[in-house]
């Protein structure tokens, strides 16, 4: 299953993403915003991160005005590796050296076609499991 939420600033494209992703036949967790009202994007981004660190989801998407603020705030959690991406080799890199477990985009700066593209490549590249990027990874707290 794949958690994915958004604040105002992104609300149109998570809901593109997740029309996207149910098309290909995934599972996906919404944990909201639910409307374009103006909301803390924090809030959403403890939601996915909870339903990675709990198990639930093994991938989340987290998508706000620039994917900065979503970024920042998923990567306090512990055992979350979010990767803010306007770019399919990045979003493919980052699964395959990083074990990234969050995508980040932004609405302002990605468009919606490249938005998906890039979550293509996130949901569809595995790490790669290799023993140098497994210590680096390790390195990281
Ligand atoms: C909200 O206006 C905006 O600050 C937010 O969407 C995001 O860009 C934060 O990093």
């Amino acid at each position: 299953m794949i958690a994915i939420g958004c604040d105002h600033g992104a609300f149109d494209l998570k809901n593109e993403i997740i029309n996207h992703l149910k098309n290909r036949g995934f599972d996906v967790k919404d944990v909201g915003c639910y409307d374009t009202s103006s909301c803390d994007y924090p809030v959403y981004a403890k939601a996915v991160t909870d339903s990675i660190t709990s198990g639930e989801c093994e991938l989340g998407i987290l998508v706000c005005g620039t994917g900065i603020g979503m970024s920042m705030a998923a990567n306090k959690v512990e055992g979350i590796r979010a990767a803010l991406c306007g770019d399919c080799f990045s979003a493919k890199a980052t699964r395959e050296h990083n074990n990234a477990n969050v995508l980040c985009m932004g609405a302002r700066t990605t468009g919606p076609g490249l938005a998906l593209m890039i979550v293509d490549n996130f949901v569809d590249t595995p790490f790669s499991n290799d023993e140098r990027h497994i210590r680096r990874i390790n390195m990281y707290s």
